[in-house]
């Protein structure tokens, strides 16, 4: 358990909720998750489930008939063709993570991962006693990978690459060519894999989303990891997936066996109508945290100290905190317990966050521009 990591926004978000006990008042920008409500439709085909008997286990890896919306919807969306006993789906799509380096890769072997970035990849490598080896995301790079810095680093022990676009926390946006760049460099390797973490996949505002398993010979090398979470706000549903190769769908599926067995029945038959059903919902939603986006990133630009950079997708930003003198996690605790603000520490993604701050702005605009002068009251005082 030593080497097992966390998620920091959990841990916040108790200390936040511990204060607003005590009668503060506190604007909650720390947690990844929409704030608006699952579409209507999606509950009501979850309880017409519940009432048609979907009550009771599933199969493993999924129910056929979301196995087989999920295959069609990543054939249209991704451009590839997807069957659906290329999938798995699982409660939230973390244990994709968790099921991919487990079933993979050794101890002692190398597992190439974006920093600052989603911090159970890191966990996850670690505990299973892999070797992390981060690559560096970069303000100057627009907070897209280097992909000379992945070729230079891909060894005989590496074993599996994971990449994140949209990314958290920085809504770095990777191009075709820069996916193109990963794919070169592994080409004549079939032993690595890589797991492409699209879960903002639908939540993008500049450009469009491209997935790495579309390039020439990657469907074989690439498990892609989506779900519903983020893109119908479906957070507490626990419900996502991934698709990957049929042998290796398997083991994620004996994994499944060995930790859930399946995930809730009723969830999954909701998960149908969120991919079959409208989409005008999810669309609206990316709308309104484009004009959220528009009033933190120039509310942020405008406080001393604080520079910000547009983020291309997801739903945070990630500004550079550098010129306040502090650092994230100092910073963090000043905006917790003086402004009222609950946000994260660049840290809590990984080394090269150190410097910056995560504020999600999954949160309304009222509560941003709260939030915006609190921060701008604290730091001005500083
Ligand atoms: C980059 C990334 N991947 C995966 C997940 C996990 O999503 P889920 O809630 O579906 O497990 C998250 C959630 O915050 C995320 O930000």
């Amino acid at each position: 358990m030593e080497t097992l990591g966390t998620e920091t926004a959990f841990e916040v978000l108790a200390k936040a909720k511990a204060l607003e006990k005590q009668g503060k008042s506190i604007v909650h920008l720390e947690i990844g998750e929409p704030d608006f409500d699952t579409p209507k439709n999606i509950k009501e085909a979850a309880v017409k489930a519940m009432y048609a008997g979907y009550t009771h286990y599933t199969p493993a890896a999924g129910i056929p008939e979301l196995r087989e919306a999920i295959a069609e919807y990543i054939t249209n969306t991704r451009k590839i063709d997807v069957a659906p006993d290329e999938v798995v789906v699982t409660p939230g799509a973390k244990p994709i993570i968790f099921f991919s380096i487990l079933a993979y890769v050794n101890p002692g072997e190398e597992v190439l991962y974006v920093n600052p970035g989603f911090p159970i990849y890191e966990s996850v490598i670690n505990f299973i006693g892999a070797k992390a080896v981060p690559i560096p995301l970069l303000e100057e790079r627009d907070f897209r990978l280097d992909p000379n810095f992945v070729k230079e680093n891909i060894t005989k022990k590496t074993k599996m690459i994971i990449i994140n676009s949209p990314e958290n926390p920085t809504g770095g946006v990777l191009t075709r060519d820069d996916l193109k760049a990963i794919a070169d460099s592994i080409a004549k390797r079939d032993d690595i894999l890589v797991l492409a973490d699209e879960i903002y996949s639908r939540i993008i505002y500049e450009g469009t989303q491209e997935s790495i398993a579309q390039l020439s010979g990657m469907k074989e090398k690439t498990i892609i990891l989506d779900g519903f979470s983020k893109t119908y706000a479906m957070t507490g549903w626990r419900l996502g997936y991934g698709v990957m190769r049929k042998d290796f769908a398997q083991k994620v599926t004996q994994l499944m066996i060995n930790s859930n067995s399946c995930t809730s029945a009723f969830t999954q038959m909701a998960g149908v109508e969120a991919l079959r059903g409208p989409q005008g919902e999810a669309e609206k939603m990316v709308q309104e945290f484009k004009k959220r986006r528009e009033v933190i990133v120039a509310g942020l630009n405008g406080i001393k100290g604080v520079s910000c950079k547009k983020p291309h997708g997801a739903f945070y930003v990630f500004p550079n905190i550098k010129k306040t003198g502090m650092t994230g996690r100092d910073l963090q605790e000043l905006l917790l317990n003086k402004a009222g603000v609950a946000t994260l520490s660049g840290t809590s993604f990984g080394r090269f966050g150190e410097g910056y701050l995560r504020l999600s702005f999954a949160n309304s605009v009222e509560n941003i521009k709260k939030a915006l002068a609190r921060i701008s009251e604290t730091l001005e005082k500083q």
